[in-house]
């Protein structure tokens, strides 16, 4: 990559700033004007992800001009663990932009992550074009959809769990630190502050706790007897029919969002219809064994 002209006059350049909460509410801020999204209640549900790491241009008041975050996130494709970083929360206010900002915060978190040895990078962005000439490529992402396992009604035992309540987010926090991948094909490891705070960005998400199976269930149901299965937290993987048993609803049709190699389940692969693209930069080529998209509560 060449190293093309910045124009930073009047900003101070900071990273790794999260421990700074005048400088975080900055970065929640910037979120909110940019993507109308509110990152703040993170806070209050364990904090970011600890591995973190904030790259961001700061004007003389504080305000954040300019930020992108890298963190790692450890994946499983194919079946074999990838030790992977990811980038989030890239964003430029309208003031600065032009000004070369982005590509200089690109190219330190770049540097960043081979600093670190990550295999591979993933990101989300509506804008592809942004990421093409630093070895990003864009992975065809494919959601599962089919008829519901039929099961007895007398299964129905799970309980609905809130986050924001401090039970149920210890509960949900242990759950998230022993959790097995959801899938084979592809899986976050982890991810713990991802899925937490995504259980408050959308209000449609529902969280449902298998006191037998020690398992979370993340689901939605937008319309009558369609549940979406949006990820399953536990240290072992219930089938399909165990967990529609066990929620307190009619399902005709299921949707997985996410490959349901582990669910006793088949259902037809469908392309994801989404603005966004998950894109990769790993060396080699990535293909997945079979149709998959990454859980939305891994969205980041
Ligand atoms: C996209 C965005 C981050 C660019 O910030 P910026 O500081 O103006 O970008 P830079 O001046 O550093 O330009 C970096 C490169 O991106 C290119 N670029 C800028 N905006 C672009 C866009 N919308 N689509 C594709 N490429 C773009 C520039 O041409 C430049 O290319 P070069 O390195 O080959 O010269 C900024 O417009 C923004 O915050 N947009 C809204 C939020 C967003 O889309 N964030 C990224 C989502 S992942």
């Amino acid at each position: 990559m060449t190293s093309k002209g910045i124009d930073h006059s009047g900003l101070t350049f900071r990273r790794d700033y999260f421990g700074d909460l005048k400088a975080w509410q900055a970065l929640v801020d910037l979120l909110k004007d940019t993507f109308a999204i509110d990152i703040g209640p993170l806070q209050q549900m364990g904090g970011p992800d600890p591995s973190s790491m904030p790259f961001g241009w700061f004007d003389g008041d504080g305000l954040l001009a300019a930020n992108l975050s890298a963190f790692a996130m450890p994946l499983v494709i194919n079946g074999r663990p990838l030790n992977a970083a990811a980038f989030q929360s890239g964003a430029v206010r309208p003031p600065w932009r032009g000004r070369g900002l982005y590509r200089d915060l690109t190219q330190k978190a770049l540097a960043w992550c081979e600093e670190k040895g990550f295999e591979a990078i993933v990101l989300y962005t509506d804008k592809p074009a942004l990421y093409g000439p630093y070895g990003f490529r864009v992975l065809p992402l494919h959601a599962y959809s089919g008829k519901a396992p039929t099961v007895p009604k007398a299964q129905r035992s799970a309980r609905r769990l809130n986050p924001r309540e401090t039970a149920d987010l210890e509960m949900l926090s242990a759950v998230l630190k022993t959790r097995q991948p959801v899938s084979d094909v592809l899986a976050v490891c982890e991810s713990a502050a991802m899925f937490l705070i995504n259980t408050q960005l959308d209000p449609g998400v529902r969280i449902s706790w298998l006191e037998r199976e020690r398992a979370a269930v993340a689901w939605k149901m937008d319309a009558p007897r369609h549940v979406m299965l949006l990820d399953v937290v536990g240290g072992s993987i219930p089938s399909l029919a165990t967990i529609i048993g066990a929620l307190d609803v009619e399902a005709e049709i299921v949707d997985v969002l996410f490959c349901p190699d582990k669910l006793d389940w088949s259902g037809q692969a469908k392309p994801l219809e989404s603005h966004t693209r998950l894109m990769i930069r790993a060396p080699g080529t990535i293909a997945f064994d079979r149709p998959a998209m990454l859980s939305p509560m891994a969205d980041f």
